[in-house]
């Protein structure tokens, strides 16, 4: 089976739940300690071997392009001043081996839609989806090289998932899965944000996942669904109703940088891990909570 080489982000969304940080400028932009959340995923996709990023952006989005672009005035100034360090961090932000395609999702209609634009970039392979507001720390493995691994023995769609709490549901889509062995599952159904009471399980789908590109055909003739939006889970739904799609329990630790309380949490992590920082910031929060 050939490799998948393509991984689509999307971020044209809008980011209301931090309002008025992303009044002006992108989600995805916002930092974790000193690195912007899209640059963590696009990291995490390259360390899994994809070198053909694309971007499903929108309006108000301009920053993300700029950031994975070359800053010649930027890498001068820094060179001038004789800022090793910091010239290396900004070099290394692209590879010259991964290219990057932006693509526009003129109107925002829902995860559904968003890759839905990415159909003609992708073609006729399979390919990957990060959700960049789920930070994930995959320990040892990126996320999604783990699930690389399930697809190159499987050739199925795989969707990362976790157990969430009964009463958080609604706030992902849910699968019902077929356990396979301790870590993947066949699914059997997946139903976007249902309440606990209707809830197939409480296994609920994280920001990553590998599709095959029948998914686009789905996505073409794939009604609003929940929220008025054009849902991916619905496509998903309909796709396992043709194909095999597996459900895989990653190992790993997941950030949800889309609410505040993760994002804050994600924040006080990994500065607990930065090499700059931990050792004073450890100190400073053990007095703070003594
Ligand atoms: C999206 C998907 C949902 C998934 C979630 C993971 O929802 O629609 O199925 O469980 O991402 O983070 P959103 O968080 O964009 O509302």
């Amino acid at each position: 089976m050939s490799k998948i080489r393509k991984i689509v982000f999307p971020v044209a969304g809008m980011g209301t739940r931090f309002l008025p940080a992303t009044k002006a400028s992108a989600k995805e932009m916002m930092p974790v300690v000193d690195k912007p959340l899209i640059q963590y995923a696009a990291e995490e996709a390259i360390a899994a071997g994809y070198d053909q990023l694309i971007f499903v952006t929108g309006r108000g989005k301009r920053a993300i392009a700029d950031h994975f672009d070359v800053s010649y005035e930027l890498e001068m100034e820094l060179e001038a001043r004789g800022k090793e360090e910091l010239l290396k961090e900004v070099r290394k932000i692209l590879p010259s081996h991964v290219d990057i395609v932006y693509v526009r999702q003129p109107q925002p209609l829902g995860l559904g839609h968003a890759v839905l634009m990415a159909k003609r970039v992708v073609g006729n392979e399979a390919f990957a989806i990060t959700l960049a507001d789920d930070l994930i720390d995959g320990f040892n493995k990126p996320v999604l090289a783990q699930m690389n691994d399930v697809f190159e023995r499987t050739g199925r769609s795989v969707l990362a998932v976790e157990d969430v709490p009964k009463d958080e549901t609604h706030k992902y889509g849910i699968v019902d899965s077929v356990p396979l062995d301790d870590k993947t599952g066949r699914l059997k159904g997946i139903v976007e944000k249902p309440d606990p009471a209707s809830a197939p399980s409480n296994l609920a789908v994280v920001g990553r996942y590998i599709l095959t590109p029948r998914i686009f055909e789905i996505l073409e003739s794939t009604d609003r669904g929940a929220g008025g939006e054009i849902q991916l889970t619905d496509a998903i739904a309909k796709l396992l109703q043709e194909q095999d799609v597996i459900s895989y329990r990653y190992d790993g630790k997941r950030y949800d940088c889309g609410s505040k309380l993760g994002y804050l949490i994600a924040n006080i992590e990994y500065g607990l891990k930065h090499p700059e920082l931990k050792s004073e910031f450890n100190q400073y929060l053990k007095k703070f909570s003594s």
